[in-house]
């Protein structure tokens, strides 16, 4: 079976996605598989699977467009077959908005959130403080900024202060949950348990994320077996509504104040990361399931 695994792009995560391929490559291959293909995705990408023809596509790319549908979609008409959820279901997960709209009517809590022009901020709030902005389609907290009761970026957001709103035209705007940091993955139609996640300073920013000794991983999290369950079930249930496969990770904030009614899922990550320092890889291995078979079960269900 020849496997390319697609990594790298050009997305503000290319770093992280290359980390995960390297990842996957080394797993396959310690696993003993033979054909084995490195494939950093440039501009070429549809000419260069059309000469290679894989068996499968190990798709290890994240965010824009490897997470977004649009790889999804050219895999489609070109007959291959790849990991994780297809084109549909990457357009809706990849907006963080769409995905409101399609979970929060089945009774999935998510905080309501407004997209905003971000020239519109240099006017005022668009909503009472604390609350957390961020582009509607990245991953890793890639311009996630969060706007606190003191003012911390002026009041109102000073024009020339560094944040996500020089960047970016528009900004998801969401009041910020207090409390906790948590998240369960999906495998299949599995649920792998929940983390808690505590980074040592601020919060679990893209540094807190991939730089090793700036978050504990408490792995189960040590939370009410309720509160836990509940989240597994809203972790399952949206994988499942948004129409995701092989794998997904639902993040989560919980006001631990408001037990049950507290938790809100923040959004489900389809191409969620398998980097050394990754949640789904690090879940999996506690269930005893480990990375190489991890890769190894996704490759499956992409080819069943
Ligand atoms: N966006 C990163 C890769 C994640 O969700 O793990
Ligand atoms: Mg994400």
């Amino acid at each position: 079976l020849h496997v390319v695994v697609l990594m790298g792009g050009w997305s503000a995560e290319r770093d992280v996605s290359l980390s995960s391929g390297r990842g996957i490559v080394e797993a396959l291959r310690g696993a003993g598989w033979s054909r084995v293909t490195e494939l950093d995705m440039g501009r070429d990408v549809a000419k260069r699977l059309e000469e290679l023809r894989p068996d499968v596509v190990f798709n290890a790319l994240h965010g824009t467009p490897g997470e977004d549908g649009s790889v999804q979609g050219m895999m489609d008409l070109m007959g291959l077959k790849y990991t994780h959820s297809g084109m549909e279901t990457s357009v809706i997960a990849i907006d963080k908005e769409l995905t409101k709209m399609v979970l929060v009517p089945h009774g999935i809590r998510m905080p309501e959130g407004r997209i905003v022009e971000s020239e519109s901020l240099y006017a005022g709030d668009p909503m009472a403080r604390p609350y957390v902005l961020k582009p509607n389609n990245e991953g890793s907290s890639v311009g996630v900024a969060i706007v606190t009761d003191d003012g911390n970026y002026g009041s109102p957001i000073g024009r020339d202060v560094e944040g996500p709103w020089q960047k970016f035209e528009r900004l998801l705007a969401e009041p910020f949950i207090k409390g906790r940091e948590l998240t369960t993955s999906v495998l299949g139609n599995e649920t792998l348990g929940v983390t808690e996640l505590k980074p040592v300073a601020g919060f679990y920013d893209y540094d807190a994320k991939y730089t090793d000794g700036l978050t504990v991983h408490e792995c189960p999290a040590n939370i009410p077996d309720d509160i836990a369950a509940a989240m597994e079930s809203m972790a399952l249930r949206a994988h499942q509504l948004v129409g995701c496969k092989g794998v997904s990770r639902s993040d989560f904030r919980w006001d631990d104040e408001q037990g049950e009614a507290g938790i809100y899922l923040l959004e489900v990550n389809t191409q969620p990361g398998m980097t050394p320092l990754s949640l789904v890889p690090e879940q999996a291995k506690q269930r005893g399931i480990s990375y190489a078979e991890l890769v190894e079960r996704l490759i499956a269900e992409a080819i069943e």
